[in-house]
């Protein structure tokens, strides 16, 4: 995009509401008429930008850019470089791709922000439903220094950044082992993958997908009761750039503290984050239903389940609230 496009579009993204012509010519150092001239490219490239009469231009689109996030997150590590893709298969198997490829030299802290996810993936081979505007799709590359087996810990880790970063927007809960709930709907969701060999981490890619509104047409029939979208549950228009930014800056913190202290203060965050300390669940493992109490959150992010034969550690599954049941 034109340079001084990218920025007129970076200042009318961060208001919400109308800017002075003279407003952004001044910033930009352009004339008025140079403004109006950027403003009608972008509209006719297809942005809902308009002009009040007498108020200036405010954009009603929720755009998205790399540019500005990567300068909202400037000097931290994660966010060092920020790439966005109008359209990609999966922004987990992209990076990951970019990370992995022959001579790729993809930094550390790398995040890859999506439009769109064809086949967007989520835990237990399930599908993340990603349309245009209605959902943040955002991967970040990692390189820790850190055995194989404690990458287990890093989606929990998210999991307390996703919760702590927009709990103010709305109140929001965890529910093992990283799914994000406002009110029993789930908003948000993480996956993370590795390549790896006995003893040495090469890349880990952690996907954080939000719901920021409800798709256009609404939700398909097998998500209406279990979805949800923060917008909605805020009661005001979100937008994804905040809503990157705010998680990303405190993964960045927690990711840096975690590998100064370890683990332990991300698993007591966590857990007093978590929908269902101390109280009934049920978990399908994968073969069966387990019905206990959640006791625990163990240092690889299994669940602790007291049950009627005694503690059964519970690796990966779904969990089912089951208070009041
Ligand atoms: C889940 O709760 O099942 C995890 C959902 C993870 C979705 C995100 S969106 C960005 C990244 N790319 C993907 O294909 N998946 C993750």
């Amino acid at each position: 995009m034109h340079p001084t496009r990218e920025a007129l579009l970076q200042q009318l993204s961060s208001s919400n509401k109308e800017i002075s012509g003279e407003a952004l010519a001044h910033s930009l150092g352009i004339s008025r008429t140079a403004v109006w001239k950027h403003v009608h490219a972008l509209q006719a490239g297809g942005l809902d930008i308009r002009a009040e009469h007498g108020r200036g231009y405010r954009l009603y689109d929720d755009v998205l850019l790399a540019s500005q996030l990567a300068e909202r997150l400037a000097g931290l590590r994660i966010g060092s470089h920020c790439m966005l893709m109008p359209e990609v298969d999966s922004s987990n198997s992209e990076l990951m791709r970019m990370a992995t490829a022959e001579g790729g030299a993809v930094p550390d802290g790398t995040v890859l922000l999506a439009e769109v996810q064809t086949k967007g993936r989520g835990r237990l081979q399930r599908d993340w439903l990603t349309t245009a505007q209605h959902s943040l799709a955002m991967s970040v590359l990692l390189k820790p220094q850190v055995a194989p087996a404690e990458v287990a810990q890093l989606p929990l880790l998210t999991a307390v950044a996703v919760q702590q970063a927009l709990d103010d927007l709305a109140p929001l809960r965890i529910k093992w082992p990283n799914d994000i709930l406002c009110e029993g709907r789930k908003i948000a969701g993480i996956l993370t993958e590795m390549r790896a060999e006995p003893g040495a981490v090469h890349a880990v890619v952690i996907g954080i997908g939000i719901n920021i509104r409800p798709p256009e047409g609404g939700w398909p029939d097998e998500l209406a009761d279990i979805a949800g979208d923060l917008s909605s549950m805020a009661g005001k228009n979100i937008r994804r750039i905040d809503v990157a930014t705010a998680v990303l800056r405190r993964l960045d913190a927690l990711y840096n503290d975690y590998l100064a202290h370890g683990f332990e203060p991300v698993r007591q965050a966590w857990w007093q984050a978590h929908a269902a300390c101390g109280q009934p669940v049920r978990v399908h493992n994968g073969t069966a239903y387990v019905d206990g109490i959640a006791e625990a959150l163990d240092t690889d992010g299994a669940l602790l389940l007291r049950t009627s034969g005694g503690l059964q550690r519970i690796i990966a599954g779904d969990l089912e609230l089951r208070e009041g049941k």
